[in-house]
């Protein structure tokens, strides 16, 4: 199973560029054309969160033009820049998502990889939760298929990356996510965004990645006092390789048409 992994799109209408230089909505169709180039082509995608950059109803109607060329299923979460009610309405034919509660979680499976799909948004702020009652639906979820391998997407990571002002907006709940999570071996990996570029660490007995933008990248600065920076680094997405016997295995790819040339000899 191929699973496609896009984060952090920010849709913005033409000529309304996100912090008034990058342009968002052309560079998400490059991912959507690069995606479609793929030999084999993904058997899902997932877009973890920050799918439009203010949450209007405009940018999602923009969003799902964008993505209409993936003839492949698609499951969406929210991010910090979502709004959960304009994210219902705009992907109300996505039998997935639930259509009450307070939560956009949700369970897919129909795979040979189970997707379970956590929602940390807290509204109008960057960070993220998996307070008491999110982390009590995972453990109920996850209980149900203890023997199914299981990826877990969520638009915040849980861990510190020693970004600094990414670290400033810790996920609350980490902890009691953790605790939940080691519970399940089966969870083969989590999958985030919103730090705009590739992250991974072994996280309370399975394994977290982070996803970058398919627009702009957040700079790598360790240093503890290092600014907010965004760059034009290259866009990427991820793929996660299903491969019974070995495990979930990654690819960061950069998104662009790349010359390509054949290897004469030893390589
Ligand atoms: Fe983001
Ligand atoms: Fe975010």
């Amino acid at each position: 199973m191929l699973i496609a992994q896009i984060s952090d799109l920010h849709v913005k209408p033409a000529g309304k560029p996100a912090y008034g230089r990058v342009d968002t909505l052309p560079m998400l169709e490059r991912a959507v054309a690069h995606l479609g180039r793929l030999d084999p082509r993904p058997d899902v995608v997932l877009l973890t969160g920050d799918l439009v950059d203010e949450g209007s109803d405009g940018e999602y109607a923009l969003l799902r033009r964008a993505l209409a060329p993936l003839d492949r299923p698609i499951y969406a979460i929210p991010g910090n820049h979502d709004e959960r009610a304009a994210m219902r309405r705009a992907f109300a034919d996505h039998a997935y998502l639930p259509a009450g509660g307070d939560f956009l979680h949700y369970v897919v499976d129909d795979h040979p990889v189970r997707l379970v799909a956590l929602d940390t948004l807290i509204p109008g702020k960057v960070g993220g939760a998996m307070d008491a009652e999110r982390c009590a639906w995972l453990d109920r979820r996850l209980a149900e298929a203890p023997d199914r391998p299981t990826l877990v997407q969520m638009h915040h990571p849980p861990f510190a990356m020693g970004i600094s002002h990414l670290d400033r907006f810790a996920l609350e709940g980490a902890a009691a996510l953790g605790a939940v999570l080691q519970r399940h071996p089966q969870v083969e990996r989590v999958v985030c965004g919103h730090a705009h570029r590739a992250v991974s660490l072994r996280w309370y007995g399975t394994t977290v990645s982070v996803c970058p933008s398919t627009a702009h990248q957040f700079t790598l600065d360790l240093r503890p006092d290092a600014p907010a920076i965004w760059s034009f680094e290259p866009p990427g997405f991820q793929l996660h390789h299903w491969l019974p016997g070995t495990g979930l295995l990654t690819h960061t790819v950069q998104i662009g048409d790349f010359a390509a040339y054949p290897c004469r000899g030893a390589n």
